[in-house]
């Protein structure tokens, strides 16, 4: 299905980002949320992955803090899932994490989202932690994820 092409998010792309959101979440992240986090350009960082027509996808955020990489959110539109772009995505954010300092990752995922916990698992996530009704819309368990090594998960 592809090519696929990844670009960091600019001010033109938050319609195709909220289009995402709101496809693949019950508690979307909002146009405020991405507009300030643009602002926080040195700890802030989200790509969008486009295919030949130019289509957004899939996108995937992340903090870098000190020497972690703290996924926020990670989506792929419905009709384009299974055919690897979260892949690609998380293996794109994670070298750039690690050229920019990282060591670690980690990230969280409500607890009924198997298809979420099979990808990080498969990338070298492992659960570490829960904590209890942590999301709403439903109200549920987040499992806390982490990945030591991170520079192993890409090789
Ligand atoms: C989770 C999500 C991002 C996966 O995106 P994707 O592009 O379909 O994932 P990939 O094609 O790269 O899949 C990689 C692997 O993850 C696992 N996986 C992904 N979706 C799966 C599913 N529905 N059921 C079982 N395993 C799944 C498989 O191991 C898959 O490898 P395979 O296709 O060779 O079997 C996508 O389903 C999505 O956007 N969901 C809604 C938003 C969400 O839950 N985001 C994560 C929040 S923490």
């Amino acid at each position: 299905m592809g090519p696929w092409f990844i670009e960091p998010l600019a001010h033109d792309d938050i319609n195709d980002v909220l289009a995402l959101e709101e496809a693949s979440f019950t508690n979307p992240w909002t146009r405020a949320m991405y507009l300030a986090e643009l602002e926080n350009c040195s700890v802030s960082f989200c790509f969008i992955a486009r295919n030949a027509d130019r289509k957004a996808v899939g996108f995937c955020s992340f903090w870098l803090v000190v020497d972690e990489l703290h996924i926020n959110n990670l989506a792929v539109l419905p009709e384009f899932r299974r055919t690897g772009i979260a892949s690609m995505l998380m293996a794109f954010v994670t070298r750039k994490g690690i050229g920019l300092g990282a060591r670690r990752a980690t990230l969280e995922v409500r607890r009924s989202n198997e298809a979420a916990r099979l990808l990080y698992e498969g990338l070298g996530f492992a659960v570490t932690g829960v904590r209890p009704a942590y999301y709403s819309k439903p109200v549920e368990d987040a499992l806390i994820l982490w990945c030591e090594g991170l520079s192993d998960s890409v090789r």
